[in-house]
């Protein structure tokens, strides 16, 4: 049977390369559908026709299928995000680095636990697993720039600057 060729990613966003991979690590498989649209929810902090049209048909699933998956867990939440979305890699490597202080420190900025987005639509905190960069750990990805050895200030900063945008 000749190798099985994925669809090319939506974007260039870096953070369909968290999804992708969760995809290319179960051999895109069936099976990875939960697990796939939790990476998704995770990375981008919510759902959309196009990711879940992207992840059925990557696995090969049904897209009714998808949608299914997708409605029946409160888990998953196909609300847009806000204008902006700093995700913070949550990994081992990152862990170590503390983003687990940082994930605090920008809960505490905006009020908000991660995954959710501000009450004005602004902003969306986001945590994934790892984004595969755990060298420059630790790792924020802001509108899904990756930057490295991310610092508390650094982060605040930014976050500062979306809210007066
Ligand atoms: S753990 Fe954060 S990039 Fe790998």
């Amino acid at each position: 049977m000749p190798a099985y060729t994925p669809p090319p990613l939506p974007s260039d966003d870096k953070r369909w390369k968290i999804v992708n991979g969760t995809m290319r690590k179960n051999g895109y498989a069936r099976h990875a559908l939960i697990e796939t649209l939790h990476t998704v929810q995770s990375s981008f902090g919510y759902l959309d026709d196009d990711s879940i049209r992207f992840v059925a048909r990557s696995l090969r699933v049904p897209l009714s299928q998808a949608y299914g998956v997708v409605t029946f867990y409160h888990y998953f939440s196909l609300k847009p995000p806000g204008k902006h979305t700093m995700t913070i890699c949550s990994g081992t490597a990152c862990y170590i680095k503390g983003t687990d202080k940082l994930i605090a420190a920008a809960e505490l900025r905006l009020g908000i636990h991660q995954g959710e987005t501000t009450k004005d639509g602004n902003i969306s905190l986001t945590t994934a697993r790892c984004v595969g960069a755990c060298g420059r750990a630790p790792v924020v990805l802001t509108d899904g720039e990756l930057v490295g050895q991310m610092t508390q200030a650094q982060m605040i900063e930014q976050l500062e600057r979306w809210a007066v945008e």
